[in-house]
């Protein structure tokens, strides 16, 4: 039994593969025996020069797919704006963006939509189809923004998440206008230093009004329209909210709540087909950290240093994923917060001691 559903999954991610252009190998061999899983490898790799993917499905006997690139990758089928320019094409790493067209006909509320992560995040809504209001509490950022993309299907307003009543005023003229909201992105956030003892009163209420009760706001009037149309919510949290840094008290209090509101939030409205999901990001080169870096080569050396991908992020990779969770195939993930680190997270942090 437990055979037959690998089979077809093996099959379903078979097809995938090929349906993207790549080329899929289905094998079963016991991966018990190394000599024969290194013979498979090198073998493949002989006659087809290169494996690019390799997808398990089995403990026992098992069906492997390996994936390998024909010629060039599939170009995508519409270009993100960012993607020419991304820097990490010129140091030879791949994106291979490949974008599709989940958002058609959709309606999306991204916060903080208008710069950094959050502008990368309506960008890539808007070339996969959706309507998108994109908020922000900042008016220049929201008419510089607006002067940047010539779309009807991008929607811009002045909203200060942290006010409850505003925020839901907004959503309800939304649907008025739109007939409906399939997704909301809470993405918008601030942070204020300190620890615990020295982070200022004013500073702690700050970071808590926006990166815990705007997203909160945010969730909580969208939840009867995300009912209606089996939508979900994809909210930025952070790699903060995984853990504490020196220094982020508040950051890291409000990012963990948003974490654990996720999975509160997915338990109580799946039944109604709502999905929620959360992305933590490490650190990501929005212009802001883009400028620090360029002036602090010192912390770029320590982030390449301690992230096993060894860079930052690029906007467009994060919002890559929270496009995947909002759209259907992530349609069996809700109550998940995604690491999107390079790997930082999957460091323990004590030093490279050992040989
Ligand atoms: N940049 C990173 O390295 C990084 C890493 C992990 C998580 N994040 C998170 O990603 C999200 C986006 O951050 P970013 O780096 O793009 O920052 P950013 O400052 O470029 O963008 C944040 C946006 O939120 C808006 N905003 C702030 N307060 C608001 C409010 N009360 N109402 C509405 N809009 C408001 C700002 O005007 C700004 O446009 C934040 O939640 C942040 O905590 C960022």
């Amino acid at each position: 039994m437990i055979r037959d559903i690998n089979v077809d999954v093996a099959q379903a991610t078979a097809k995938r593969v090929t349906g993207a252009g790549g080329i899929a190998l289905a094998v079963e061999f016991d991966l018990a025996d190394a000599r024969s899983v290194r013979a498979l490898f090198d073998t493949t790799v002989d006659q087809l020069g290169g494996v690019d993917g390799l997808y398990n499905v089995a403990a026992d006997a098992s069906a492997n797919v390996l994936r390998r690139r024909k010629g060039r990758p599939r170009t995508a089928t519409r270009t993100l704006s960012s993607a020419s320019t991304d820097p990490t094409q010129k140091e030879g790493i791949e994106m291979n963006v490949r974008v599709e067209n989940r958002f058609d006909g959709k309606v999306a509320m991204v916060t903080g939509g208008v710069s950094g992560i959050g502008a990368a995040i309506t960008e890539r809504l808007l070339v996969e189809g959706a309507v998108v209001v994109a908020v922000d509490i900042d008016t220049d950022a929201v008419a510089s923004f607006t002067k940047q993309h010539d779309s009807t299907r991008l929607q811009p307003r002045v909203l200060d998440v942290s006010d409850a009543d505003a925020t839901r005023t907004v959503i309800e003229e939304v649907v008025t206008e739109h007939g409906r909201l399939d997704l909301v992105v809470p993405n918008a956030g601030i942070a204020a230093p300190g620890n615990a003892a020295d982070v200022t009163l004013d500073g702690w209420k700050a970071v808590l009004d926006v990166d815990l009760n705007g997203v909160f706001h945010t969730i909580r009037y969208a939840l009867p329209h995300l009912a209606a149309t089996h939508g979900s919510v994809v909210s930025t949290a952070s790699i903060s909210g995984l853990g504490g840094d020196y220094n982020l008290a508040a950051y890291n209090a409000a990012k963990g709540a948003v974490i654990n509101l996720t999975r509160s939030v997915a338990v109580d409205f799946g039944k109604q087909g709502v999905r929620v999901n959360a992305i933590a990001p490490g650190p990501v080169l929005t212009p802001g950290l883009r400028q620090w870096l360029d002036a602090r080569t010192d912390v770029r050396d320590l982030y390449e240093d301690h992230i096993p991908l060894g860079r930052t992020a690029e906007p467009s990779e994060i919002a890559s994923v929270v496009a995947f969770l909002a759209s259907n195939d992530a349609s069996y993930i809700t109550g998940v917060t995604l690491a999107v680190d390079g790997g930082l997270t999957a460091w323990t942090g004590q030093p490279h001691v050992m040989g």
